[in-house]
């Protein structure tokens, strides 16, 4: 589906009844990328995921490119969808980053957090500089160096051997984004603001989980979110990646719905 909000046409599912749960995507993929977890949790609660602006079936605006920008759109989308009531938000990576927007900006509307895969912290100058490069060789040459720089490192090797199938699927996903969009949101990703800060600011309940072999967003840095963030739980996934979501899909489930059952409860 698709709506109109802030002046750009944005691809979105909305499935299910009950406590909004809001999926945002990972760099540089789309809303399918939930599409597991949007089946195990249509059946008890609404299932919102969204294509980010430029992504999917989203278009791309001419406002900048930022990760408030991001959040706003989201925003706007449950403003349309005429959700009054806090939402829960999921993001994963660039989801979650777009999630520290949400807590700086729209605290009031939500009522859980999933950050999985992320991190708090921003880019060091070295990666700041290797996401300007990057975006120019996108422009230049298209998607194909991000793929060849990403997928290498997005899930573990038990995932590699044990499920190609998840690669594959990985690799479709990155074909699937324009170019024009992956080089803004690189760019997007290297002016992220530090949410450090905000971390101690989040007042409601949130579930910190992480692929024990994630070497994009490493564990520690799902610690240090968890170890900031008040009354936070902390999910290890042993034996995947930075995709634990596609990569060990029923472990991530589990975790999932079971942290929306007590905020349901809540
Ligand atoms: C993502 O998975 O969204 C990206 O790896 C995030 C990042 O590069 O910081």
């Amino acid at each position: 589906m698709q709506a109109t909000v802030r002046g750009v046409k944005i691809g979105y599912d909305d499935v299910g009844t009950g406590m909004p749960v809001v999926f945002v995507h990972a760099f540089p993929m789309n809303r399918t990328m939930w599409r597991q977890q949007v089946e195990a949790v249509r059946g008890q609660w609404r299932a919102i995921a969204v294509d980010l602006r430029g992504f999917g079936e989203s278009e791309m605006g001419d406002e900048p490119f930022t990760m408030d920008a991001c959040a706003d759109d989201v925003m706007a989308l449950l403003d349309h969808l005429q959700i009054q009531e806090p939402v829960v938000l999921v993001g994963l990576s660039m989801g979650g980053y777009v999630a520290f927007g949400c807590v700086r900006r729209h605290a009031h509307r939500l009522r859980g957090l999933v950050l999985a895969d992320t991190r708090a912290e921003p880019d060091t100058e070295e990666g700041r500089a290797g996401r300007y490069e990057l975006a120019g060789k996108v422009e230049a040459e298209g998607v194909g160096p991000v793929i060849e720089g990403m997928l290498p490192r997005l899930v573990s090797d038990t995932t590699r051997s044990r499920r190609p199938q998840v690669v594959s699927e990985l690799r479709a996903l990155m074909e699937a984004a324009r170019p024009r969009t992956v080089a803004a949101a690189l760019r997007a990703l290297a002016e992220r603001p530090d949410s450090r800060p905000d971390l101690a600011r989040i007042a409601v309940p949130t579930l910190v989980v992480v692929g024990e072999e994630d070497v994009i967003t490493p564990p520690d840095a799902a610690r240090a979110m968890h170890g900031a963030i008040p009354g936070s739980r902390l999910e290890i996934i042993p034996g995947v990646g930075h995709m634990p979501n596609l990569e060990a899909p029923d472990a991530f489930n589990t975790a999932l719905v079971d942290f929306l059952s007590r905020v349901a409860a809540s």
